[in-house]
């Protein structure tokens, strides 16, 4: 695998990263997952505005590699020829002495990389997915794409270990996202995801399933969803840029309404998919 860090393009094993990298001491540093299918990017520009989003949130100044982030991430999907992949990109504030507050001089560190896209399986998408639900321990600016992710890692860890795909949080008798997706329900023929706010991230699928849906006449709100709404909704979906749109079957162990994946579901990957093809028709600019 070749690998992209701070200008250069090397095979991964020979990537060093200096220990004082306040991304490896602090967690000091933001990162983006974005997704090509057949040597393409799937909404480069919406990605990288939100990088560029993190940062400001984070006060960090945005590094600016000479060939600009659009034409350095296609060039490194290039040197990692395959099928449908995601490229992740993470800043961090650079390597200083240690102390908290932010380092007089210190030069950002530039890291990317590429991993193959699972396609979803006949089998997953007939059965669908199971998730567990549990308490929202993150900190409260979940909507900066932070790479300091131990809540999201240890919630990931639970719901594996309970052979269920994703942990559904919950704040308040909220729900808010998934421990890495954003997370919707259907209910008596509407749509519905928690309106943006710091509790959750401003999920790029998110965005662009709700746009496609409303496009076609779909009800779509984006409000508060109660624990209890979400037990008993028809359907549960989670979407994020690896995993587009999944349905959820099983919460805590009981089927999600008849336990199968539901037919709003099905409706709406299509809807997406169709946009998605749309979409990608028309470059992106990578206007930077
Ligand atoms: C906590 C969290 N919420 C939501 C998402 C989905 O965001 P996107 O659709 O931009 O991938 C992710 C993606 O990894 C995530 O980590």
């Amino acid at each position: 695998m070749i690998v992209y860090l701070n200008g250069a393009f090397l095979p991964a094993e020979k990537a060093c990263l200096s220990p004082l990298d306040r991304g490896f001491l602090f967690g000091d540093g933001i990162y983006e997952v974005i997704p090509s299918y057949q040597g393409a990017f799937f909404l480069l520009d919406e990605h990288l505005e939100r990088l560029r989003r993190s940062l400001r949130e984070i006060r960090m100044p945005e590094p600016q590699p000479e060939k600009g982030w659009a034409a350095v991430l296609a060039e490194l999907l290039e040197r990692n020829p395959g099928g449908d992949r995601s490229v992740y990109l993470q800043l961090t504030r650079g390597s200083a002495p240690r102390d908290h507050a932010f380092p007089a001089a210190a030069a950002a560190t530039e890291f990317a990389m590429v991993s193959p896209i699972a396609p979803l399986s006949v089998d997953l998408a007939e059965r669908g997915f199971a998730a567990i639900t549990l308490p929202d321990q993150r900190w409260g600016r979940c909507d900066i794409k932070s790479v300091a992710l131990l809540p999201n890692v240890l919630a990931r860890q639970h719901a594996v270990e309970q052979g269920a795909v994703e942990a559904i949080l919950l704040r308040g008798g909220k729900l808010t996202e998934g421990a890495a997706s954003n997370v919707f329900v259907v209910l008596g023929g509407a749509v519905v995801t928690p309106a943006l706010g710091p509790e959750i991230l401003p999920g790029i699928t998110r965005r662009f399933l709700l746009d496609a849906l409303r496009n076609e006449g779909w009800d779509c709100r984006e409000e508060p969803v109660l624990e209890s709404t979400l037990r008993s909704a028809d359907e549960i979906w989670l979407t994020s840029s690896t995993k587009e749109l999944l349905p959820v079957t099983v919460l805590d162990g009981r089927p999600v309404g008849t336990g199968r994946p539901g037919p709003m579901w099905g409706r709406a990957l299509d809807v997406f998919q169709r946009a998605r093809e749309r979409s990608m028709a028309t470059p992106a600019t990578g206007a930077e």
